[in-house]
């Protein structure tokens, strides 16, 4: 499901629940200590389709410790993403020639708590998402720019070392279904590394009562600001 929304070069693991089989590394059973159950077996089942992925794209099992911010410490010259939630886990990875970053994530496919949208949504992202209703009300819209956000989010943190409010940006799903452009908002907090974009694209997809959103960045020589 997740390979067909990230470029072809883009290693992908993913499944629809917890694998017996996957443990933590050493290196990575630190980041667990405090974990509940369950947070550490999405996390446990994620770091082995990680490898998994890795393996893919011809690297060696290594360990995948939370670096930065929670953000995934991957092997030298591999950028990657990973996401679990209930029924989902997926991790993707490329090699950082091919891409600066990628981020993903995945949300059930379900409307959001009442009053959320408002605390993560700009006006116009709302009054283009009641659009996009009108369009298609079989989509969950606004969970789908929930989880747009935490996608670029997941993209742009690895890049800029700097946490974003969902205020900071601005999501628009485009008229043609399955593809999205994302900002980060020019008032919002400058990049505390020089490598970040501002400017992403990303696609979604529903399926299986999920909802799944990938953004990625071009190399900073192929990027456009
Ligand atoms: C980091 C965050 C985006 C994760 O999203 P989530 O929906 O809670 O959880 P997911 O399962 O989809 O993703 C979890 C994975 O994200 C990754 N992750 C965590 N922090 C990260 C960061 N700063 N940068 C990149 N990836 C990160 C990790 O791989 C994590 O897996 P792990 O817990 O097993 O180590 C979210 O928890 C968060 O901190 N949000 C605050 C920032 C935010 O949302 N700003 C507004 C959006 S613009």
């Amino acid at each position: 499901m997740i390979e067909s929304l990230l470029p072809r070069d883009v290693c992908c693991a993913e499944a629809f629940g917890d694998l017996p089989g996957a443990v933590l590394l050493d290196e990575e059973e630190r980041d667990f200590v405090h974990a509940g159950p369950g947070r550490r077996r999405q996390s446990t089942t994620v770091r082995h389709l990680a490898r998994q992925a890795l393996a893919r794209l011809g690297h060696a099992p290594a360990p995948v410790p939370r670096g930065p911010g929670g953000a995934p410490h991957w092997p030298d010259g591999v950028v990657g993403s990973m996401t679990h939630c209930a029924g989902y886990r997926a991790a993707v990875v490329a090699d950082g020639r091919r891409l600066a970053a990628v981020g993903i994530d995945a949300e059930p496919h379900a409307a959001l708590r009442e009053g959320t949208l408002a605390t993560i949504s700009l006006p116009r992202e709302r009054r283009l998402l009641a659009e996009r209703h009108e369009g298609d009300p079989s989509i969950h819209w606004d969970r789908l720019l929930f989880s747009a956000k935490e996608a670029v989010y997941k993209c742009w943190y690895p890049l800029s070392l700097t946490p974003l409010d969902f205020g900071d940006v601005d999501v628009v799903f485009r008229a043609e279904g399955g593809h999205f452009d994302a900002s980060v908002h020019p008032g919002g907090p400058a990049p505390g590394a020089s490598a970040a974009p501002r400017t992403f694209t990303g696609r979604w997809a529903v399926a299986h009562g999920l909802i799944i959103t990938a953004v990625s960045a071009p190399p900073v020589t192929g990027r456009r600001a």
